[in-house]
């Protein structure tokens, strides 16, 4: 089981003063990949000009651009809420990136109201992430709101 209060205080001391949003996410991303087991990929889509642009991960290579609403990051970010897939066969529009994803979650991150991005992780296993994994990562996700204004 994944110490979630332990990963947001690191992510807070990873974050704190630094202004540059690709470095603050690029270390979010090499966190998460470190600290949870049995992932396949980790990482952020951006909101650019109303799609979902591939930002820092951890994995193997990823589309790089995604369509409001559509798979599970589409629809992350035009619901706003959490998506937690116990299998990624079973959802409609599913993006296959890497083959060997079977589970994902996908967590909003709002700035000023608004998605400005989704944190994804993919699992090979089915049902990888359970209700806890879904408050911790929210968790995680609310650090990365907290100082979002802050990086650029
Ligand atoms: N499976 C995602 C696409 C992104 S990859 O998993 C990295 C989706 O359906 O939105």
């Amino acid at each position: 089981m994944t110490d979630y209060r332990m990963l947001r205080e690191q992510l807070k001391s990873l974050i704190e003063g630094v202004p540059y949003q690709t470095a603050n996410l690029a270390n979010a991303s090499a966190l998460i990949w470190k600290e949870l087991e049995n992932l396949n990929w980790a990482g952020f889509y951006l909101v650019r000009s109303g799609s979902l642009v591939l930002g820092p991960f951890q994995g193997k290579p990823a589309c790089i651009r995604i369509p409001w609403g559509r798979g599970v990051c589409g629809t992350a970010a035009a619901t706003g809420l959490t998506q937690r897939v116990e299998n990624v066969h079973d959802f409609p529009g599913h993006i296959a990136c890497d083959c060997a994803s079977n589970s994902e979650i996908v967590v909003p991150i709002r700035f000023e109201g608004r998605v400005a991005a989704v944190l994804d992780l993919d699992s090979p296993l089915f049902s990888r992430f359970t209700e806890e994994d879904q408050a911790g990562l929210e968790g995680f996700a609310a650090v990365l709101e907290e100082f979002w204004g802050s990086m650029s």
